[in-house]
């Protein structure tokens, strides 16, 4: 089936919600409404506006208000305060102080005087396009069936030949005021429009009321995506000219091309986290004959190569005969030349006053037969860069089936990516929290102490996979984590430490999900209490592998990932004062601990050439949250110290030098701190965490 060809874009307008709604309340139903379907445009992309009567609160008297969504967010999820306001009749007014395309930038700082009611919400590069059309409502979207018309060759003739008397075109400018201008010129002249496509761009459309705005908007994409799907070639991409691998070979791939990836293009830089798909319309393109001339060409919507750049990097691979190895293996030089490549379009397209160039390493690679790889600073930027070059392919896709697709010309891509406005744009952006860009791991991360650590490293803006046998637990953490955190940072898979294989699975899927892994906290635990004689081999056995051997698979298995990615990482063990403080009663338990301690000094030192830290955190008598003490550790600790259950935790806090209670979180701070940038000379420490307790001090 043709992939342009839309299911039909449903129509979302409830008379039910709408009712009650305000003028602005109404503008914002339809913006979300808008924005919750990616066919009609893409995250962040596009805006939305309302020409409202307010009444001012200076003078009392009616004025009218542009409200139009500003700048950053995005529609389908903003609220009320995304909206900037102006004064329409002092944004007509600036008509009067332009005096051509030279006066662009200054025309963004004079909509700052146009504000109405104080409003702190910066305005966006397209308020002009919204104020100057001579309409109530108006919306612009970037709509993939409507930007491949727009991409064609002929992108006039497909567009009249498409939509007849109903919608305007305009050919490529970069949005601003002299758009503006042009957009109300063409509305006011041609009142039987209902709408402008905008060359190389995207639509805009208009109406007297919200709910008409809306329904024109999603009869006009409709429209395109329809035209499309009947008159595309059947060839798609001019056929395939490769067999994708199978789905299982694909993820492979992944796993090990992503790491190999990162370390490449993380290096002198901040760490990226990556994002990997095989959605079809990716295999179609990625397997065609034509992708070796389209990818080249560039995507052409703004909002596309903003977020992707103006073009992906094609890795050199043969699906029929898949050589990693020798894929790995041209990385350092493939990349250098795009490197190379995006200097050399840096330094053709500056202007005087340009911004430095920005991080020269590409963000989309195609792997032909495999699918792409993404990779930004944190996970949903890459993840939404991926959704945003599914965009651009569906866009060449729908151009070159009809006509031939154009990317934007290489300077007016560079105006836009260094745009003055751009920059302030970036500028305004949240700055990164310590751990944005890494990767975490933790084991037994569904459990109390390895779901605090868990979320104070999200918190800090690692990605955490959390792994852990006990996969109801696993499921409740990373519900949580994600309701507090966002989706995007949380994975979760079943582990057994004590498996080669699911060791090894586990680490395949941080590859896959994040690209690769930065922390590495071995946390997952028992404990057990028995006198010697009472110690049966299987009890003994039991500690060993899962706090001794399952320490050591984990680490081994985290040296060969961090190994191949080459960026350094750290190590964090959660062991146990009792690795240090001799008890009786629970010989295999603190014999297991030892082992971890000193399994985790001995890694020190092989690490440090290569960057690696690793140091161990002691915890003791941690009892809310820990599944460890609700069980029957519990019954004999009570017992042993001769009190009930419930005493228990006042027993364990008068027993420290403190006196206080040791909590999941204050272990978590203790490995956060190690993991994080605060300990980056630090390696083979350990750090108790238990309140004081004279029998660990180390020495
Ligand atoms: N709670 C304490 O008082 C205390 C004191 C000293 C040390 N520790 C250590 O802290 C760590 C975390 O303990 P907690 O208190 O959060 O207990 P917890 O039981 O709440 O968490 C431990 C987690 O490890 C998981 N796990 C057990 N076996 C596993 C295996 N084979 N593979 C993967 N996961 C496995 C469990 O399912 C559980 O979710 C443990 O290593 C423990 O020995 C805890
Ligand atoms: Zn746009």
């Amino acid at each position: 089936m043709n992939a342009q060809r839309l299911d039909r874009l449903p129509n979302l307008w409830r008379a039910a919600s709408a009712a009650g709604l305000d003028e602005a309340g109404l503008l914002l139903y339809r913006s979300n409404l808008l924005g919750s379907d990616l066919r009609i445009t893409n995250f962040g992309g596009g805006n939305t506006s309302a020409k409202i009567t307010e009444i001012d609160p200076l003078t009392g008297e009616k004025v009218s208000v542009l409200w139009v969504k500003g700048s950053g967010g995005d529609i389908g999820s903003m609220k009320r305060d995304g909206f900037a306001t102006l004064y329409m009749d002092k944004l007509e007014s600036l008509k009067g102080h332009y005096s051509g395309l030279a006066d662009e930038d200054r025309m963004v700082g004079l909509f700052e005087h146009c504000t109405f009611n104080l409003n702190p919400r910066a305005t966006s590069i397209d308020t002009a396009l919204h104020g100057f059309v001579p309409h109530a409502h108006v919306d612009h979207v970037h709509a993939d069936a409507v930007i491949a018309l727009a991409a064609a060759k002929d992108a006039e003739r497909l567009t009249g030949e498409v939509y007849g008397k109903e919608i305007g075109f305009l050919p490529w400018q970069r949005p601003g005021f002299d758009l503006g201008l042009k957009l109300g010129a063409m509305a006011t002249a041609h009142p039987e429009y209902v709408g402008v496509v905008l060359g190389g761009h995207g639509l805009f459309t208009w109406a007297e009321t919200a709910q008409d705005c809306y329904e024109t908007t999603l009869r006009i994409i409709q429209k395109a995506a329809d035209w499309l799907a009947v008159n595309e070639r059947q060839s798609v991409f001019g056929g395939a000219k490769i067999l994708a691998l199978d789905a299982a070979a694909r993820k492979k791939l992944a796993q090990e091309l992503m790491p190999a990836i990162r370390g490449k293009i993380s290096a002198g830089s901040s760490p990226k986290i990556g994002h990997f798909t095989d959605a079809p319309a990716v295999l179609d393109f990625v397997c065609s004959h034509d992708m070796a001339t389209l990818a080249p060409l560039g995507t052409s919507c703004p909002d596309h190569f903003l977020r992707t750049k103006i073009r992906p990097l094609v890795l050199d691979f043969d699906s029929a005969k898949p050589d990693v190895t020798r894929l790995i293996a041209g990385l350092d030089a493939a990349i250098a030349a795009y490197r190379a490549d995006y200097a050399a379009y840096y330094e053709a397209c500056r202007h005087p006053n340009s911004p430095a160039m920005r991080d020269a390493n590409p963000v989309i690679f195609l792997v032909p037969g495999m699918g792409m790889i993404s990779f930004a600073r944190d996970k949903a930027t890459a993840r939404i860069a991926a959704e945003f070059y599914i965009n651009a392919i569906n866009v060449m896709r729908g151009a070159s089936g009809v006509s031939a697709y154009v990317g934007l010309p290489r300077q007016e891509a560079f105006d836009i990516e260094y745009w003055l406005l751009e920059e302030a744009k970036l500028q305004r952006m949240p700055k990164p929290k310590p751990l944005t860009g890494q990767a975490a791991l933790i084991t037994g991360g569904a459990g109390g102490i390895g779901a605090a650590v868990a979320s104070r490293l999200l918190a800090d803006g690692a990605c955490v996979l959390l792994a852990d046998i006990d996969e109801a637990a696993l499921a409740t953490a990373q519900a949580a984590l994600s309701t507090r955190f966002g989706k995007d940072q949380v994975r979760a898979i079943p582990l057994d430490v004590t498996s080669e294989t699911s060791v090894i699975d586990s680490f395949a899927m941080a590859a896959q999900e994040f690209g690769g892994i930065d922390i590495v906290v071995s946390n997952a635990g028992i404990a057990s209490a028995a006198t010697v004689a009472d110690t049966s081999l299987a009890l003994w056995q039991n500690n060993m592998d899962i706090l001794a051997t399952g320490y050591f698979l984990v680490a081994r298995q985290a040296f060969r990932l961090l190994q191949l990615q080459g960026m350094g990482g750290s190590m964090v063990f959660v062991a146990s004062k009792n690795g240090l403080a001799a008890s009786a009663g629970a010989s295999a338990y603190c014999t297991a601990k030892a082992a971890e301690i000193h399994l985790a000094r001995c890694l020190a030192l092989e690490g440090a050439a290569f960057g690696i830290r690793v140091n161990t955190v002691n915890p003791d008598a941690v009892l809310r949250g820990s599944k460890i003490w609700q069980g029957e550790w519990r019954t004999q600790r009570a017992r042993s110290n001769h009190v009930s259950e419930d005493d228990l935790e006042e027993v364990y806090r008068q027993r420290s030098l403190l006196k206080r209670s040791v909590l999941p979180e204050d272990v978590a701070e203790a490995v956060a701190f190690l993991a994080g940038p605060l300990a980056e000379k630090s390696t083979g420490n350990i750090l108790n965490v238990d309140a004081g307790n004279a029998q660990a001090f180390t020495r």
